[in-house]
């Protein structure tokens, strides 16, 4: 089996023979271009191969990580593609920041109780099929990334994995997992199916070759023709047609009335960084900053390890009780964005005990008189160069394969990005987060989030961009990257290493990776916790300016998933 996960290695060398490939997998998702001017992490080497191979074709960053998102739509599209949304950070050369808004939109016809059946809400409903999807955001925010601030045009950044799509690629043991774990869902749909799936109907298999002629003539015309393509020419009509023919509210109006939205980042400093996060419809941005706003009330460097998971767990459970109370989109519900302000933290703070957990925690009131108040999903990418352009990019279709629609003809795999509104309140979505009336369902609203791309800087410089998949882990992963890398000096890929816990009030259970020592999951315990062992958790990307070098870091997790298939 070794020489199998050598030769999927092995083909992404052959594939892209242009370019300098390191001699370690784990260096194949994470790689520096060969004049050490750029650097690019994603979670899978052919992404990142190809986003290095723009950069040789002199690209820069923001060319590179677009490049690198529509690869992952071919050879990782269970996370993230163009039938999804995604946020995006980035800092231009001439430091300019912009936070540009690419989440799902619910269609014109959407309807608060539209997924209540006999007064329950119905989860298949909004997971999967016709009714699941939202109106993709990818495309257009990928465009104005690339108008903002990219070398060279869409159609280069799209060609090579159309190219790769059309010629196919080997598919790697994650995506064999997902595709099995998911085949029955996949079968209800022919165009899904006949992608995902052999002659047979069984599941592809880890190491098979898969090509994907269809996604590869759509990738083309959107390069040819421009975003307008996908949202006012033939794959909006496809889609509207297939969507009146099964039960779906989405029209091709839909498609030409999507926005991209450019939001105001949350700015916070934490351990002498200033941090740049995602605003709402993300949560991500608002809880990073909240908890690590929580967390600097204590003395950290002087807790012992289980005080110290304690208080991460702590302050985590306050975050996600305000997060179910208070956020949604913000352009249909105020937002108190006080949540990330430390005089808010003080008051939380004051409740938090080291003895012990906080029983009936309820989301807290961050009205505080302050003038401005009020297993893994989805993909991160970060790229950067050196001469400033920083790129965080998190996209995703929500669970795996979205709602597991393809409409034929098309190669997509669209979202479900439906299910993270609030379907009623107190229904849990698919990652058991609990919602209020600031996330019900309205039309043209879009879903809360919680994709975390954060941007990191030190006496107003770019040092670190970073991000992670993994539903609500994904704010927790960040927190304690940040944690770890600002706060204790630790290099990111150790940080990124840590021991992770994740705590979101509902349910209120410590989710706790196996790695944790045995004496320090017994001291969570006695304070209170009740754990939960999850094997792994998440899949973060970052990349850190270290020494003058830019050091790309891949999810450490992922990388082992995969070979320990071999
Ligand atoms: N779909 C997961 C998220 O946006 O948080």
């Amino acid at each position: 089996m070794k020489t199998i996960f050598a030769m999927w290695i092995g083909l992404v060398i052959v594939g892209f023979t242009n370019s300098v490939l390191a001699d370690d997998s784990a260096n194949n998702y994470a790689q520096v271009s060969s004049d050490g001017r750029a650097a690019v992490a994603t979670v899978n080497p052919y992404a990142t191969q190809i986003a290095i191979d723009v950069i040789a074709r002199g690209g820069n960053a923001i060319d590179a990580a677009i490049a690198a998102a529509f690869t992952l739509g071919v050879v990782d599209g269970h996370n993230s593609g163009i039938g999804g949304g995604c946020f995006v950070l980035v800092r231009l050369a001439d430091g300019r920041i912009f936070a540009i808004d690419g989440r799902e939109m619910a269609p014109a016809a959407a309807s608060r109780d539209m997924f209540v059946v006999d007064g329950k809400a119905d989860p298949e409903l909004s997971r999967t099929g016709a009714l699941a999807i939202g109106i993709p955001g990818s495309v257009a925010a990928f465009d104005k990334l690339q108008k903002l601030g990219g070398k060279l045009t869409f159609r280069e950044v799209i060609f090579p994995a159309a190219d790769l799509a059309e010629k196919g690629f080997v598919i790697s043991p994650a995506l064999a997992e997902r595709i099995s774990a998911t085949a029955d869902n996949l079968k209800k749909f022919p165009a899904s199916a006949a992608i995902y799936l052999d002659k047979d109907n069984n599941p592809r298999s880890a190491f098979s070759s898969l090509q994907q002629k269809d996604l590869a003539a759509t990738y083309r015309a959107i390069a040819k023709q421009g975003p307008d393509y996908f949202y006012r020419g033939d794959f909006a009509k496809k889609t509207g047609r297939w969507m009146a023919a099964n039960g779906g509210l989405v029209t091709h109006k839909d498609f030409a009335n999507y926005q991209v939205k450019m939001r105001k980042p949350i700015v916070s400093e934490f351990a002498g960084y200033t941090l740049y996060g995602f605003p709402p419809p993300s949560s991500g941005g608002v809880h990073v900053a909240q908890i690590l706003n929580i967390l600097e009330q204590f003395d950290l460097d002087n807790l012992a390890p289980a005080e110290r998971y304690h208080l991460i767990a702590e302050a985590m459970k306050f975050a996600f009780a305000d997060r179910a109370h208070w956020l949604g989109d913000s352009d249909f519900t105020k937002v108190p964005l006080s949540i990330a302000d430390k005089r808010y933290a003080q008051t939380i703070a004051k409740k938090i005990s080291l003895d012990k957990t906080t029983p009936n925690i309820t989301a807290g009131n961050p009205d505080i008189g302050i003038q401005h108040v009020m297993n893994k999903h989805t993909t991160h990418i970060a790229a950067a160069d050196m001469d400033g352009n920083w790129v965080a990019i998190t996209s995703t279709v929500n669970t795996s394969f979205g709602s597991k629609v393809v409409i034929p003809g098309t190669g997509v795999v669209l979202n479900n990005q439906m299910d993270d509104f609030s379907a009623q309140v107190g229904a849990a979505n698919a990652f058991g987060l609990v919602g209020s009336d600031a996330n019900a369902i309205a039309p043209r609203k879009r879903p809360l989030s919680s994709m975390s791309p954060t941007l990191v800087f030190k006496n107003g410089e770019p040092v670190m961009a970073l991000g992670a998949a993994g539903g609500p882990t994904i704010i927790s992963q960040v927190v304690q990257t940040l944690l770890y890398s600002l706060n204790d000096s630790m290099p990111v890929e150790k940080a990124m290493a840590q021991a992770r816990i994740h705590q979101q009030w509902n349910p209120n259970l410590l989710f706790v990776e196996a790695a944790m020592p045995a004496d320090i999951q017994q001291a969570l315990q006695k304070k209170g916790h009740e754990l939960k062992i999850w094997p792994s958790m998440g899949a973060s990307q970052a990349i850190q300016l270290r020494d003058g070098k830019l050091i790309p870091v891949a999810e450490p997790r992922v990388i082992l998933q995969n070979q320990r298939k071999n």
